[in-house]
């Protein structure tokens, strides 16, 4: 049996990856807050397992439960591969340092760092334990190589996944684990509207990303799912560690 944990699956790149791994008929763990019923009626159409747990990644209580639900459910002996996408992420705060929210910042490095971390650390027990195969996919951003007025967190956040990934290749380079982080380029999500709804002292570029949307240069969340797909598709090809972009691995 193969599964896929896929967190931040309610919405955006995660719900477009997670419909992507049960039209493949692999099994889905979805990890968010929210549930998403649209998945899930697809998952019984294709005679697939769809489970959601409802976890707040922010909160360190409710991630270690997370962790142990998806451990009981993904790792038995029955169980040959597992992807865990690390996809959940926020983009607040978007502001210049020094009126940075404290609460803000945690939260930020709780879902972008943390959870990412733990969940690749239990998965890698798990798997090792029991010789599985992992796909490891961290989603990452441009703005981790970029310099960016405003985001100062958020680059900082994807900056640390990046060598994050880099490290974990290096110590699992025995294993038959694959292990990579993929940055998306623009979306057409709600992350991208969280972004144009900045003022200009917060982000100074914020004009440029409402271009971006008025001139429709937004990629649909389901075609930067598919070039994902396309990836996995030769795992042998793969690079252990690389952050693999989606400007270089399409046409246009
Ligand atoms: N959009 C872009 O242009 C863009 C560009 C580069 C990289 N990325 C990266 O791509 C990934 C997906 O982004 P997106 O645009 O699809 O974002 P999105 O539309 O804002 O969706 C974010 C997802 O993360 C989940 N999430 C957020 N906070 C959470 C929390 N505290 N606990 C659990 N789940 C949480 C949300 O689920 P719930 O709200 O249901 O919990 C939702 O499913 C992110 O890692 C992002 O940094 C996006």
């Amino acid at each position: 049996m193969q599964y896929a944990i896929v967190t931040g699956a309610s919405r955006g790149l995660g719900e477009a990856i997670a419909r992507q791994y049960i039209l493949q008929n692999i099994n889905v763990i979805a990890v968010s807050r929210r549930g998403n019923q649209k998945l899930e009626s697809l998952a019984k159409e294709q005679g697939r397992e769809f489970h959601h747990i409802s976890c707040d990644l922010s909160d360190m209580d409710d991630l270690n439960e997370g962790l142990h639900r998806i451990s009981e459910i993904a790792f038995h002996e029955d169980t040959h591969y597992v992807y865990l996408v690390n996809n959940a992420g926020v983009i607040e705060p978007i502001d210049t340092v020094g009126d940075l929210e404290p609460e803000t910042v945690q939260k930020h490095m709780q879902v972008n760092v943390t959870a990412p971390i733990l969940m690749i650390n239990r998965c890698i027990k798990e798997a090792n334990d029991r010789d599985i195969d992992l796909g490891i996919i961290n989603i990452t951003s441009g703005a981790a190589e970029k310099t960016i007025h405003g985001w100062s967190t958020y680059s900082s956040s994807k900056a640390a996944i990046n060598r994050f990934t880099e490290t974990l290749a290096l110590e699992q380079e025995e294993k038959g684990h694959t292990i990579f982080a993929y940055s998306p380029g623009v979306m057409d999500t709600d992350m991208q509207g969280e972004i144009r709804s900045s003022s200009e002292d917060s982000f100074a570029n914020v004009d440029k990303f409402r271009k971006l949307k008025e001139e429709g240069e937004l990629r649909s969340p389901d075609e930067v799912a598919s070039v994902l797909m396309n990836l996995l598709r030769e795992p042998k090809k793969i690079e252990n560690g690389k952050v693999y972009k989606l400007y270089d691995l399409v046409e246009d």
